[in-house]
């Protein structure tokens, strides 16, 4: 269950008593958990929706007739409402349980890649993960479609102009990055879905960092597809969501084939099942998707709303005492506001790779590396930058900690403490 806890500001003391993993050690140092971007922590709850599943529910789903199955049929199918409800989806049947972001798009480009022609343009942008990338290009290469990019402006963000000069007539899907994994810099979809939508193409949104952090809402944003992950939300690992206009889902042909996503079977052919089923073959991650139900559950009793401001507080915080260490460059929009709880950087030459390891040192998990994004560390001239990343249990003391880590890898590498 979750604590009610007085949301404003956030209770960060209340929260993180949730998160039993924030009270380990890393090298005889308190965690200062810093990686959000990559994966979150859990809370109890859901922790504990993996035992109960396990020791009270667990049964195969949708074809049993007993006691077991029934609940755990419900269980799994009322997270498909939660989902639909954080998102604004008209109905349950507009969202498929994949296994994460990066099957959910695989499941777009497999299906709706498939009706492309020669020349028609999958638009995407400078910005994006290696998974709304490498799927388009094996689409590209398989029907003779062109990739075009929305390039960033001066200030490392995708904006309006960016976009329209990206998106042509011949544009049949854009799939863009709603807040990316590296400049934490926030896309203006519905802008963006609006020209897709002059020009007839499908509209894609990759909210794998969006989702978690703000509330997302599929009308307002006025996209088609939206995917995201559950582990980025203080959910399980091995969980997707793919949510998709309920008649563009039911026009496009399964991704996957076998039991579940079927209606009528002949040993020549198959007919296949209501949505959303046609696209879940096979068991699903049954476990995992119930307790993702805990951990929305979670998000909605803080609200996403408390969430938002939590992290643009504390980003603005991280970002005006990184910007006065001398020798360290902040990736992405220069003004805090404008970005979401991503800062990536690199300081005094240091690799990032040793940033993050001598940082590990004192406790504190960043990640360092290209973030899955090669063609954007291109594009910004860097081969790999560190990032620390935000959630609703960090606090400023860690912010702090970070920065006096920051300085004793400084220190290692012979610059004085300074600022
Ligand atoms: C912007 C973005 N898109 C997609 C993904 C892929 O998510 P997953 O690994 O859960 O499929 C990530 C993961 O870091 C991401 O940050």
């Amino acid at each position: 269950m979750v604590t009610a806890v007085d949301m404003t500001p956030l209770d960060t003391a209340a929260i993180r008593a949730q998160f039993p993993i924030l009270e380990r050690e890393v090298h005889g140092n308190p965690l200062v958990y810093l990686d959000n971007a990559a994966t979150t922590q859990k809370p109890q709850a859901v922790i504990d929706s993996l035992t109960s599943y396990y020791s009270t529910m667990n049964a195969n789903i949708h074809r049993g007739l007993h006691t077991l199955a029934e609940e755990a049929t419900a269980a799994y199918e009322g997270v498909r409402q939660q989902v639909a409800e954080l998102i604004g989806a008209a109905s349950h049947r507009e969202v498929v349980f994949t296994r994460n972001t990066t099957e959910s798009l695989n499941l777009l480009a497999y299906t709706l890649g498939a009706r492309l022609q020669p020349g028609d343009e999958i638009v995407l942008s400078a910005a994006e993960h290696h998974s709304n990338l490498v799927p388009w290009q094996l689409v590209a290469q398989r029907t003779g479609a062109v990739l075009r990019f929305i390039e960033l402006n001066d200030d490392q963000q995708i904006d309006v102009d960016t976009a329209r000069a990206a998106i042509t007539p011949n544009a049949r899907i854009v799939s863009v990055v709603h807040i990316s994994n590296v400049l934490g810099s926030i896309t203006p979809i519905a802008e963006i879905s609006q020209m897709a939508r002059e020009v007839g193409a499908s509209m894609i949104v990759d909210a794998a960092q969006s989702a978690p952090h703000i509330a997302v809402d599929v009308d307002d944003l006025g996209v088609d597809f939206m995917a995201f992950s559950s582990h980025k939300m203080l959910g399980p690992t091995g969980v997707g969501v793919l949510w998709g206009r309920r008649e563009l889902l039911a026009d496009l042909d399964p991704f996957l084939g076998g039991g579940e996503m079927i209606s009528v079977v002949t040993r020549e052919e198959s007919s296949w099942a209501a949505l959303p089923h046609k696209f879940e073959a096979g068991t699903p991650n049954i476990a995992d998707v119930i307790a993702f139900g805990a951990a929305i559950q979670f998000l909605n009793a803080v609200g996403m709303d408390a969430v938002a401001a939590h992290d643009a507080d504390l980003t603005a915080y991280a970002v005006e005492r990184m910007s006065r260490l001398e020798g360290l460059d902040i990736y992405g929009p220069a003004d805090p506001s404008e970005r979401s709880a991503v800062v990536a950087f690199n300081y005094r030459d240091i690799h990032s790779h040793d940033i993050a390891t001598i940082l590990d040192r004192s406790g504190i998990a960043v990640r360092a590396g290209h973030h899955c994004a090669q063609p954007l560390m291109r594009t910004l001239g860097v081969p790999a930058t560190a990032r620390a990343s935000f959630y609703l249990y960090n606090e400023r003391s860690e912010v702090d900690a970070l920065i006096d880590g920051l300085l004793e890898a400084g220190e290692r590498f012979g610059f004085d403490r300074g600022a």
